[in-house]
């Protein structure tokens, strides 16, 4: 008996607490299809790679799987590949060719002139004397060719030109010891020999040499105003010249704070007017406010990555990716570069990839693969009213009648604010600053009805929402949102209908040497002088449901947010029920550490309960104080209570409730007999057939025992309301 209960109790924590058994087991983010495939109606996704990479088993089998573009990270840059003049290094050139044609992988030939890892043996003669602009063009074209006729058969576009274009931030500059208008162009030793001119020549050896590659033109921070203009003028000068520049390559290197979607839609729009192929080249989010591709970089100190840091690289990047697939019609590849954090060139502890330094899949691969498109356009109905547990006076938060809720914070000097609510499987809703420097954002989808739980990570330290009241969870008060549901009324006040009371009750509990407190409804008409049956004026006694709240919470969370007093308020009044008294006392749930539930008996709370709780509770109120007047159920780890104590002591209580809080097997109880009444509920997103199964088997073995399977809900208190209501109306008959 005593193992079944606890194998019991092992599974009944598995299904009650999934975020539990997610903490203790590792999540496999990779599982499902490569982002490739997801991505297939959209644009191509790749990789920059270097030798191990296409070395190492482990490390192709990700590559084959998540990506169908490849990029060498170095071994085909000029400065690699053709040290010297006549000296060419094809060795990891050609091995990472190879590997693309045995595994049908295309590629992005990167990149065939730029100013830095370039050969520089180009600008000079044998002598070190500088050579013509005219010699310069014949090394350069001879250099174009032999790249691209080696490995056109495998490549679908080329880099030909890099980072011609100046950065922002120098109205001026130095030429020839004078002060000047900062020139478009990048001041490179290309540059100074050539003019722009070398950026045409390069486009045209390219074209020479493969006729039908998309020739793009790439730069880093495509997204800054300025540099943003000067592409975009370059680019078109060319163009109206025929040069044969295809696209543009936004190389993406940013960071976990920037871009935002307007300033990225800003750049892909400009350039939309003057081409339609775009390739996001180079994607990386630093999680430091660095950005850019100049080789001039924090690498950070070793040191494990903050999760709300992590929470603002997923949003970030899974709002660059909703702008990405926006722009599908001009975008037409993805490449991130590098493989994993661990390949990374900004260093391991930038983190910037959806792959960690052990190669494992972080949540942000998910994100980034599970996309909704219909989300993608999907915009929340404007019928926001302030949350109804907003504190007087605040407008925010806010919900609408799809069930999205929208946030504002002020905190104007904070650099993030996390809403710990959001869809699930998201670390939250991440705000952004708006135009007055006030942090706003909406939940990315329609929350579940009903009540919930959240809190504000500003700059990775926890605070609550000013907006709104608080409510006891995960050991501490939280903020609290309500989401409309569609069966509201059963827990909306009424004034029409008479009201009964919570009181507090305080009672010393010998047993944890302490004060302890419940909280006790009474119904409307409680305590007055009515005629009995042998018409002498007297008190009417009532049943008594004993109901436990959750781990984390406590003897406040049913009143409050389970609003268990509206209920019953409601209940009484629609003549669903004959009145009894509600007992809501703290459970001892929370000295309970993770990883020890295995280990949880509820022997504590059943003394606290049986021996000091309920006597002290028979005494004070008007109550029949026998077994089949009294019910014992709980929710969640209140849930666990109640079913270990109701199978240790079934001579104290007739009605059992289990609210996703596991089930009874008829061998557990073993007779029908000792039992009225059993309540089996929980959330359809939680472990419906297990209920379904449960109540059938007890069914069948005789007991009368009722299931609820809560539409749209999961571990969350409109399950828990809704199973109250129901089975209410099954107690004390
Ligand atoms: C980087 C490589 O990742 C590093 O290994 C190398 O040391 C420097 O270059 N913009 C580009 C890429 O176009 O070629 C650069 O790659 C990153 C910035």
């Amino acid at each position: 008996m005593k193992k079944r209960i606890f194998t019991g109790l092992m599974l009944a924590c598995m299904s009650i607490l999934p975020t539990l058994a997610q903490w203790g087991r590792p999540v496999d983010y990779s599982a499902g299809p490569g982002l490739k495939d997801a991505y297939k109606n959209y644009f191509t996704i790749g990789v920059a790679v270097n030798k191990t990479n296409i070395s190492d088993p482990a490390q192709t089998a990700i590559i084959k799987k998540q990506f169908n573009s490849v990029t060498a990270e170095n071994a085909w840059k000029p400065g690699e590949i053709h040290p010297k003049e006549g000296v060419w290094n094809f060795g990891l050139a050609d091995s990472i060719a190879n590997f693309c044609r045995e595994n049908g992988i295309k590629m992005r030939g990167h990149c065939l002139c730029w100013h830095s890892q370039f050969a520089d043996w180009m600008f000079t003669d044998k002598k070190g004397k500088p050579v013509k602009k005219e010699v310069f063009y014949e090394r350069l074209r001879e250099h174009i060719h032999t790249v691209v006729n080696r490995y056109k058969d495998v490549v679908y576009a080329w880099d030909v030109v890099n980072e011609a274009m100046a950065d922002d931030g120098r109205p001026f500059e130095f030429v020839d010891g004078k002060m000047v208008p900062a020139s478009p162009y990048r001041q490179s030793r290309h540059f100074k020999l050539c003019g722009d001119e070398f950026i045409a020549k390069a486009f045209e050896f390219a074209r020479e040499a493969d006729p039908t590659g998309v020739l793009i033109y790439n730069d880093y921070s495509c997204v800054d105003n300025g540099k943003r203009e000067r592409i975009y003028n370059m680019v078109k000068k060319m163009k109206d010249a025929g040069v044969p520049i295809d696209g543009i390559g936004m190389q993406g290197h940013y960071n976990i704070y920037f871009p935002d979607e307007e300033q990225l839609e800003k750049a892909i729009n400009r350039f939309k007017e003057i081409v339609n192929i775009i390739h996001i080249t180079e994607l990386d989010l630093r999680t430091n406010t660095e950005s850019g591709g100049q080789l001039r970089f924090a690498r950070g100190e070793a040191k494990p990555q903050a999760p709300y840091i992590g929470t603002l690289q997923e949003d970030q990047y899974a709002r660059l990716f909703k702008v990405f697939r926006k722009h599908a019609d001009v975008i037409k590849n993805v490449t991130f570069w590098n493989l994993s954090d661990k390949d990374s060139w900004l260093g391991v502890n930038n983190h910037p990839l959806p792959f960690d330094e052990n190669f494992k899949a972080k949540r942000s691969l998910q994100i980034i693969r599970d996309f909704d498109p219909v989300a993608d356009k999907r915009v929340p109905k404007d019928d926001w009213v302030p949350n109804p547990m907003n504190q007087p006076g605040q407008e925010y938060p806010q919900v609408n009648s799809e069930g999205f809720a929208r946030f504002r914070v002020v905190a104007p000097e904070a650099k993030s604010v996390i809403v710990s609510l959001g869809l699930g499987g998201r670390g939250g809703t991440v705000l952004r600053k708006d135009k007055d420097g006030v942090w706003t954002g909406t939940t990315e989808g329609p929350m579940d009805p009903g009540f919930h739980y959240y809190h504000l990570t500003i700059d990775g330290g926890v605070f609550n929402d000013p907006g709104t009241h608080n409510y006891f969870g995960s050991c501490r008060w939280e903020s609290g949102i309500e989401i409309p549901a569609p069966d509201q009324d059963f827990y909306a006040w009424r004034k029409d209908i008479p009201h009964g009371n919570i009181q507090q009750v305080n009672f010393w509990s010998e047993s944890t040497g302490k004060m302890q407190t419940a909280n006790v409804y009474l119904p409307s008409g409680y305590g007055k002088l009515v005629k009995g049956k042998n018409g002498k004026l007297e008190q009417t006694r009532y049943p008594v449901l004993y109901l436990q709240h959750g781990w984390g919470e406590n003897e406040t969370s049913w009143p409050v947010q389970g609003k268990a007093g509206i209920i019953m308020d409601n209940l009484i009044a629609d003549g669903k029920i004959k009145p009894f008294i509600v007992v809501m006392a703290y459970g001892l749930t929370n000295d309970f550490k993770f990883g020890t539930i295995g280990k949880f008996t509820a022997e504590e709370f059943e003394k606290l309960l049986i021996d000091e709780l309920m006597p002290v509770i028979d005494k004070q109120f008007l109550t029949k104080p026998d077994k089949w007047n009294r019910a014992l159920a709980g929710l969640s780890m209140g849930g666990m209570e109640t079913k270990l104590i109701t199978l240790r002591r079934p001579e104290v209580f007739g009605y059992w409730g289990l609210l996703s809080g596991g089930q009874y097997a008829p061998d557990e109880i073993k007779d029908p007999k000792v039992v009225k009444y059993i309540f089996e509920g929980c959330g359809d997103k939680e472990n419906p057939d297990g209920i379904n199964k449960s109540v059938a088997d007890l069914k069948a073995a005789g007991y009368n025992a009722e299931g609820l399977i809560s539409e749209g809900t999961a571990h969350e208190f409109l399950t828990w309301r809704r199973c109250l209501y129901q089975m209410a109306q099954s107690l004390f008959k």
